[in-house]
């Protein structure tokens, strides 16, 4: 029997590859740097799964030119690069790869908090110019964190992970989230977070972390009039996607006094960011490494390979975006109705 055909976009690491070949004519395309949406695209129109990166955009255009697709794995959490409503539509099921970066991404968000509130970036680079010309009281003054409040937008893993270390960190916590209150008496038990709204969480918090995921209704969410509502002293963390923030804006509120400081690894328009941005010293600017550790990035192609083994062999994957879709896919078992172990 002939096998179904794969393409990976990208290079993935460990032997993820390796365990899709037993079952799939796999195309690999071995490359860390993300490939032209054409060259993907030219591939793609002739194989039942894909597996990509976050940097592929796989909009209409290229869901409608891609008839034998059944699958697409995004090797991300986030999947604001797939159009899932067209591939809802054409029954091409989507795979994503949640928390197995909550830990890697919630450490990076931290780092990016204490680095910003203690100016490390800034410091590290006055050492290496040979400028640092001894102690001093009032020298590279930063803020602590403990007894400040910590304001999570998006209360989701990462952004409970990113609790857990506050509260070790003697913070306060408050936070917004989707959903109903069921979560939130457990997150007021445990770190002792309170749910509020978002404008009440950008007038209160010391430091807020953006942890909501891309979509049209988050898409600048955090623009001038919130800016407005921040304390002076309050430090900007965002690890999710660059759009969340209006990039203009807090530039703008960066340069004029407007907010304190800000840590970033996500940028819109990524990978390029602003000169403006760059020049600023109170700002921490790392290149979109949320989940870049050797034990995340290898769990994160395991997830992506297991969902789409488990998808073709008629287990729906537990990391499918647009489980809806299962009952009438090809690749459903006819009487295989229940979430499957990937
Ligand atoms: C994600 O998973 O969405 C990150 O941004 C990339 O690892």
């Amino acid at each position: 029997m002939n096998k179904p055909k794969i393409y990976v976009s990208c290079k993935t690491i460990g032997d993820a590859v390796d365990r899709l070949k037993e079952r799939f004519n796999v195309t690999y395309r071995d490359n860390p740097h993300p490939a032209a949406i054409s060259e993907i695209q030219s591939v793609v129109r002739d194989v039942d799964a894909l597996i990509c990166v976050l940097d592929d955009k796989i909009d209409s255009e290229f869901l409608s030119s891609c008839s034998k697709l059944k699958v697409v794995a995004n090797v991300a959490v986030g999947y604001d690069n797939i159009d899932v409503d067209e591939a809802t539509r054409r029954g091409i099921l989507v795979l994503n790869t949640p928390g197995v970066l909550t830990n890697a991404t919630a450490d990076l968000a931290f780092a990016l908090l204490l680095a910003a509130s203690r100016r490390i970036a800034e410091s590290d680079r006055l050492v290496r110019s040979g400028k640092w010309s001894g102690w001093s009281a009032d020298f590279m003054l930063g803020r602590e964190l403990s007894n400040k409040t910590l304001g999570i937008v998006g209360m989701g893993r990462i952004g409970e992970a990113v609790a857990r270390r506050a509260a070790a960190f003697g913070m306060s916590i408050v936070y917004t989230r989707r959903g109903d209150e069921e979560k939130d008496s457990r997150l007021k038990d445990v770190y002792g977070a309170i749910r509020v709204s978002l404008g009440e969480l950008l007038s209160r918090s010391d430091f807020i972390s953006i942890h909501c995921p891309l979509s049209e209704a988050t898409r600048h969410l955090i623009g001038k009039s919130e800016f407005a509502r921040m304390k002076p002293e309050c430090i900007l963390i965002n690890t999710s996607r660059g759009a969340v923030l209006d990039q203009a804006a807090l530039i703008d509120a960066l340069k004029t006094g407007r907010i304190a400081g800000a840590g970033l690894d996500v940028y819109e328009g990524e990978p390029g960011v602003p000169q403006e941005l760059c020049k600023m010293d109170n700002v921490v600017l790392c290149p979109h490494i949320g989940s870049a550790t050797i034990e995340t990035r290898a769990a994160m192609s395991d997830l992506a390979v297991d969902g789409v083994l488990s998808a073709f062999a008629g287990v729906l994957p537990r990391n499918a975006v647009n489980d809806e879709i299962w009952a009438k896919s090809v690749l459903s078992g006819a009487q295989v109705t229940e979430r499957g172990k990937v």
